[in-house]
Formats: structure tokens, C-alpha cells, sequence
């Protein structure tokens, strides 16, 4: 496939600098761009990429202004505060909607036709604001949403088999943060309901157990954030999988914040459920039988989006 993509990434933190570490190796663009407003930090990220580069497919890695991110491909958003230890992702909205402000419009006309990828959080607010503060159709601003907890989802349900994970047929839908859920009556593994799984295993598995993994998966970033201080690789791996989706227009299944429109009662709000990535972005949202608990969790969940959203909008 053509590796002829021109790749921005806003931010070079943590989650920037390992995503652009991650592209790299993948050889996935030809250009990346990263901007960050500590130049000297982005500039150190950009000359240790860089020297690595001729030991894989070209690549042109640059410390950018925002001006030249003109005319990008895809535009991977991770710029803002992330979470300290003991803070949840929505505490970050005013600080983090701030900066969003002052840049995404100018973002936007630079790069009319780019795939603007949000990862800063609270990331499913944020999407939504891209959205508003761009002015793209909705199925060029993607939030990167539940992708990361749905791999994250799949690892731990991997381990507690010890099978692959990739295996593992099931998400995690709703905010990205502590509202989210797994709809476990769809889930599957190798196309064998869990249940059913567990029994030719003689493994333990019941209500309390899918409680327990739902609770470890939402409990990752923090235990991933307490210890060395931020998330950084398993981020980047779902970041990479967007973008390989997007370029190669897979059209593939992944749990991507999108913009809703009558799911399940939810519209007018970003959040995450199973969507077809392609070249177009989101080409397609794909509706999920949920149990009634499972879409009480979810109207739930978007009724908080929506208290925050409100919130911005001074409602
Ligand atoms: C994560 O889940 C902090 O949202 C980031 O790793």
C-alpha cells in the first residue's frame, strides 16, 4: 500500500512521541510532523526519531509549527494536560477544551481534507468539540474512544483464558473513562458465548467475574498512571491501528468515538461503539443488541457526555 501519508501529531508527550515512535515503525508515512507547543522537548522527540529512521522505510520526521501541518493526511490530536494520579479523565475538560480552542480551527482550514483524530481527554467531549470547532463532516473527527479498552479488554480476557486475545469477539462501548461497560451478552470468543467458553475450559465464570474484568479494565489507566506517571504504549498501538485502518481503508470493525445520531435514544453526543474505518473515516455505525442493563449503562454514560458537553456550551 502507498506510504506516500502525511501524518501530524499535535503534542509530543508521552502518548505523542511513543505514537510517533510506533508509526515509524510501522513505515506507514512517508511524512510525520509533530508540533508541540515546548519546542525544545518536541525537538529532542523529533531528532531521537529521526536518528533511527534510516533503519527503517523512509520517513521524514520534523519539529513543525502549526502552519506546517498543512495539508496533512491524518491530524492525531494528543495536545493538553493528561491525567495525574487520582484524577479522572472529565477533570480535564475546561483546562484541556481551552486549549483545543486555539488551535483547531487553524488546524482545519490548513488541512480542509484531513481525518482529525482526537486522543487528548476527555476524549469523547473533546471529539465532539473538534467536531464543532472544525467544521468537518463528522465522519472525518474521530475519537480514538474505547479501541485502547477494548484491547485492553481483550489482553485481560486473553491472560484469564490464556488464549489470543485476538480471539476474543467483544467490546467495550460508552465513554472512554469510568462510565464505560462491556456488553457481555454479545461477547464472544472464537464464536462460543463466554459462558460456554469457560465450561470446556473448567475455568470459573459468572456474573461476579465479569464484573471483576469490566472494573480491571476501566482501572487500567490508573494503574498504568500511578506507577510511571502516564500511558504511553498500549495507547499508541491502538493509535496505529486507527491509522492503518483509515489509510488502508480496511474497513474494518473498531470501537472509534463517534458522533451519534439515534442510538439507541443517543444523539448529538461522541462516544463509542462498534463503526466500519475506512479511507472516509467512520463510513459506518454499527448497532449492538444490548440486554437492558447493558443499554442503561449506555444511555447512561451518554447522559454524562451530554451533562459536559452542556457544560461547555454555558447551557
Ligand atoms: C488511557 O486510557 C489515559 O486515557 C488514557 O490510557
Amino acid at each position: 500500500y502507498d506510504n506516500m501519508s502525511k501524518i501530524s501529531i499535535i503534542g509530543a508527550g508521552a502518548i505523542g512521541a511513543t505514537t510517533a515512535f510506533a508509526l515509524l515503525q510501522k513505515g506507514i508515512a512517508r511524512e510525520i510532523v509533530i508540533n508541540d507547543i515546548n519546542q525544545e522537548k518536541a525537538l529532542g522527540e523529533v531528532l531521537d526519531l529521526m536518528h533511527g529512521s534510516s533503519l527503517c522505510r523512509p520517513c521524514n520526521v520534523t519539529l513543525g509549527t502549526l502552519e506546517d501541518t498543512k495539508d496533512s493526511d491524518i491530524i492525531i490530536i494528543t495536545a493538553g494536560s493528561p491525567q495525574k494520579p487520582g484524577e479522572t479523565r472529565l477533570d480535564l475538560v475546561d483546562k484541556n477544551y481551552a486549549i483545543f480552542k486555539s488551535f483547531i480551527p487553524r488546524l482545519a482550514e490548513l488541512s480542509p481534507n484531513s481525518i482529525l483524530l482526537v486522543v487528548s481527554n476527555p476524549v469523547d467531549v473533546l471529539s465532539y468539540m473538534t467536531y464543532k470547532l472544525s467544521g468537518f463532516p463528522k465522519e472525518r473527527v474521530i475519537g480514538s474512544g474505547t479501541v485502547l479498552d477494548t484491547a485492553r479488554l481483550r489482553s485481560l480476557l486473553g491472560k484469564y483464558f490464556e488464549i489470543d486475545g485476538r480471539t476474543v469477539d467483544g467490546f467495550v462501548m460508552g465513554e472512554h473513562g469510568d462510565s464505560e461497560f462491556v456488553p457481555w451478552s454479545s461477547l464472544r470468543i472464537g464464536t462460543i458465548p463466554v459462558k460456554s467458553f469457560s465450561e470446556q475450559y473448567s475455568i470459573e465464570w459468572d456474573k461476579e467475574t465479569e464484573k471483576v474484568i469490566a472494573e480491571d479494565v476501566k482501572n487500567c489507566a490508573y494503574e498504568v498512571i500511578n506507577r510511571k506517571g502516564a500511558t504511553a504504549f498500549a495507547v499508541a498501538v491502538a493509535l496505529v491501528r486507527i491509522v492503518e485502518a483509515l489509510l488502508r481503508d480496511e474497513k474494518t470493525i473498531l470501537t472509534v468515538s463517534t458522533l451519534l445520531n439515534d442510538y439507541c435514544g443517543v444523539s448529538d453526543t461522541y462516544l463509542s461503539v462498534p463503526t466500519v474505518v475506512g479511507k472516509n473515516g467512520v463510513e459506518k455505525v454499527l448497532s449492538v443488541d444490548f440486554s437492558d442493563e447493558e443499554k442503561e449503562k449506555f444511555t447512561s454514560s451518554a447522559r454524562i457526555m451530554r451533562e459536559y458537553i452542556d457544560r461547555i456550551n454555558g447551557k
